[in-house]
């Protein structure tokens, strides 16, 4: 008799998002939502100046207000010894500044009281007295001798260097050059911008008088990591301290640091006695908190006449602002700008980056990338197509002729990395077919003939996600991996606890389908719960691209566990011998006999009423994850855009998008990530900077100044996909969470770049807007 195979493809489908039915009615619980007894509220204070000396701090007048409960400033937090905290990187950054301010926007005091408004008012009447300083905003002149000191506070701190990093071997990098038939350079600069998640950042501290208990709850991404820091900064006892991350509207890497505000509005709720709670406005987002990007680069890219790549060096300055606080691994000084050989077989390559202390808000946060990665990607694939232009060679064909190939994998990079796999040429030849790249470049030339210009960038990318291993990742020292619960009912309903968070990217849906893959049950009856430090295991958060390959990683790993030991109970049950039992869908069945079966509710009710004398009762295990590598990612992206010869104005014409994230769980969600990676890539290269006039006034601290794309403004999208599974992850997935954002800048730019490169054009910084196009239009025509 056949088998009865019950076909459960959950892995790969395009389950509708679980989650979306509370979100689009209205009923999702975001921070704001959240209203708790004798609530009191907070707001801050914040300097107008870059850099000053304070002089003195006059709260009297709004601490006569009506309805004002308390006012905070560093004085106060020093006496705590809270007046600095660490930041992500070991630095240090002022909670509430004492002896000066360093950036436009930094924390000078905060109101508490019993009323929003009231609370803002009376920031008005705090009367600080400031001596301004000289402002350093270029990070170039930041590290000239004689440059004023941002970080006086420190005592070892004579200048205003942080770090300097190498990776690479320079030797043969220097050999590579001397053996070089062409060299091409490249100076540009990647603006810093800033994730700008839809809700601001934000928290309730909840300290209880009576049981010392403190409940945080906080727009965080990364719960766990951030109760350990409260705990080790504020002294309190871990297991006393739970922090809970509802409904989040979007982080995009802004909210993994941990925040003044954080910390003020805890110290505020612990000295007061009642809870208080801090709304972060949209100029204090933007001014204050994790900015991206901000990276100096120049590039040498040394190849021979045939287009085969030689070798790479890097010169990188970072801009950090006044506090080194990129959220990275503390192993990597500059993040993991030296996966900069991107998708490329490349012999030698020397990487030197330094960064720099200047009067701006410190950040340095993976704006949807994995640890400054995008800037990597950029720098390789404009300094890629500049060098076809020099070698006269089809963009395409050079990237195809240094793609590592296939049977090179694992593939170890000159700078230490190992791809675990990929096929780079299948998603260029995918990109190129789909696009109608040969068609474009025809049209290119007879439009060239009547004086239009169109462009077509490519940009091929490859993208290291899902940190740990834990040897060579951490934050703060706190290992990356990751971690799942499962605990499967009676009835047969699961819940699956995570140490990762979602903040949109719909994981209540895809982790219970990976439960349904592994154990049958259907994802509706797997309820997914993240966010509570008390309430699931340790885990090191959601950004970067980490939850498939090591969250995800961990659900599949505890449910084959779980499968192992209803494998024990079915065997029970049935009374047969478990080696005489195999394994389909959502049951054990006996082989050749498949009308005796126990489905995995059968199994589960079991476990609670029939299981075998010895064995624990109960279906429930816990795994944390590390894996054993990070995962690889890639694609390849082409653009084409018209450019208007006359304003320099640019409109894209098409953008066809191919990524290879390995086996996708849920393929709508996927397509989802990848549509606002590219929104977001578009944005960089067309729109997007923060700008600081030379008082250091920070020109992008609204949206009226920091452009977003809106639905008018963003191209349609045209997505397409390879799978090449990542052979190490359990079933296959790669993250794709950011990939989007990493790949497509580097293509939109070439596609600008392309259409004037006929006129000698070689770089215009991003953002390229239609003035700088002009320009550099103008330059080309006259010389
Ligand atoms: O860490 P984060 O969730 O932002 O990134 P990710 O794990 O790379 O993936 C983003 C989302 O895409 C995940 O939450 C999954 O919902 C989905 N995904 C998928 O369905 N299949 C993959 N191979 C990778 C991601």
């Amino acid at each position: 008799m056949a088998v009865e195979v019950k076909e459960m493809p959950w892995v790969g489908r395009s389950v509708k998002r679980k989650e979306d039915d509370r979100f689009v009615r209205g009923g999702g619980n975001y921070l704001d939502d959240i209203l708790l007894p004798n609530m009191l509220h907070m707001a801050i204070l914040r300097s107008p100046f870059a850099h000053a000396r304070i002089e003195s701090i006059d709260t009297s007048a709004a601490e006569a207000v009506e309805g004002v409960v308390a006012v905070v400033t560093g004085e106060l937090l020093a006496e705590h010894k809270l007046a600095w905290m660490p930041t992500l990187s070991g630095d240090t950054q002022a909670v509430l500044a004492t002896d000066k301010v360093r950036f436009q926007g930094q924390e000078v005091a905060c109101v508490v009281a019993t009323d929003p408004y009231v609370a803002h008012d009376a920031l008005e009447l705090i009367d600080v007295e400031y001596e301004p300083l000289p402002v350093v905003v270029d990070p170039k002149k930041a590290v000239e001798d004689g440059a004023p000191i941002i970080r006086d506070d420190k005592e070892d701190q004579k200048d205003n260097r942080i770090y300097h990093w190498e990776a690479g071997d320079k030797e043969s990098t220097d050999r590579a050059f001397s053996e070089a038939d062409v060299v091409v350079e490249l100076d540009t600069h990647y603006p810093r911008s800033h994730p700008a998640p839809l809700e601001c950042c934000g928290c309730i501290a909840d300290v209880n008088p009576a049981t010392s208990k403190t409940m945080i709850y906080m727009t965080s991404q990364a719960p766990h990591a951030i109760r350990t820091v409260f705990a080790l900064v504020t002294g309190l006892p871990e297991q006393n301290i739970q922090i809970i991350s509802p409904d989040i509207g979007g982080g995009f890497g802004n909210k993994v640091p941990v925040y003044p505000g954080y910390v003020v509005a805890t110290a505020a709720s612990l000295l007061i006695g009642q809870p208080v709670k801090w709304i972060e406005d949209r100029t204090g987002n933007l001014a204050s908190t994790g900015f991206a990007r901000d990276f100096h680069m120049h590039g040498e890219l040394a190849l021979k006449q045939d287009g085969t790549m030689l070798g790479l060096r890097v010169g990188m300055l970072s801009d950090q602002g006044y506090a080194y606080a990129d959220a990275q691994p503390s192993k990597f000084k500059a993040g993991l700008f030296h996966v900069v050989t991107g998708s490329y077989d490349m012999p030698a390559a020397h990487v030197v980056t330094d960064g720099a202390y200047t009067n701006k808000a410190p950040g340095g946060v993976a704006y949807r990338c994995s640890f400054r990665i995008t800037e990597a990607s950029f720098l390789i694939e404009r300094l890629v197509q500049n060098a076809a232009y020099e070698l006269g060679m089809e963009p395409v064909e050079l990237r195809r002729r240094n793609f590592v190939r296939p049977e090179q994998f694992p593939y170890t990079s000159v700078t230490g990395f190992v791809y675990d796999s990929g096929e780079y040429a299948k998603a260029l030849d995918v990109a190129l077919e789909k696009s109608g790249y040969e068609q474009l470049r025809a049209e290119q030339e007879r439009l060239r003939a009547e004086g239009r210009l169109l462009g077509i960038g490519v940009a091929s990318f490859t993208e290291a996600v899902g940190a740990g291993p834990s040897r060579d990742y951490d934050i703060l020292g706190i290992k990356m991996f990751d971690s799942a619960e499962l605990r499967i009912h009676p009835t047969g309903k699961a819940i699956l606890k995570l140490g990762v968070k979602s903040q949109g990217q719909g994981h209540e849906t895809t982790f219970a389908q990976i439960v349904a893959g592994e154990l049958g049950i259907p994802p509706e009856d797997v309820t997914v719960q993240e966010g509570d430090t008390d309430n699931t295991p340790y885990g090191l958060g959601t950004y970067a691209s980490r939850s498939t390959p090591t969250g995800g990683a961990a659900t599949a790993v505890v449910a084959r566990k779980l499968r192992d030991k209803a494998k024990q109970i079915a065997a029970h049950t049935l009374e047969v011998s478990a080696d005489d039992l195999e394994w389909e869908g959502d049951r054990f069945y006996v082989k050749g006999a498949p009308e005796q079966a126990a489905t995995i509710q059968d199994i589960a009710f079991a476990a609670y009423t029939n299981h075998p004398q010895g064995m624990e009762a109960g279906l429930e295990g816990v795994t944390y994850y590390d894996p054993p590598n990070l995962t690889y990612p890639f694609g390849t992206y082409v653009v084409a855009v018209e450019v208007d010869a006359q304003t320099g104005e640019w409109k894209v014409r098409k953008v066809v998008a191919v990524d290879d994230c390995g086996v996708r769980i849920n393929p709508m969600i996927v397509e989802g990530q990848i549509m606002g990676g590219l929104t977001e890539g578009f944005a960089m290269s067309a729109m997007q900077q923060i700008t600081f006039d030379e008082d250091g006034n920070c020109m992008g601290s609204n949206f009226i100044d920091y452009l977003l794309p809106t639905a008018w403004e963003t191209p349609t999208f045209e997505l397409h996909a390879t799978v090449t599974p990542s052979p190490h992850h359990p079933i296959g997935a790669k993250g794709v969470g950011e990939s989007a954002t990493v790949g497509s800048p580097a293509a939109f730019a070439n596609a600008v770049v392309d259409a004037l490169a006929h006129l000698g054009v070689r770089n215009i910084d991003m953002p390229l807007t239609s003035g700088k196009v002009w320009e550099a239009m103008q330059q080309a025509r006259s010389s």
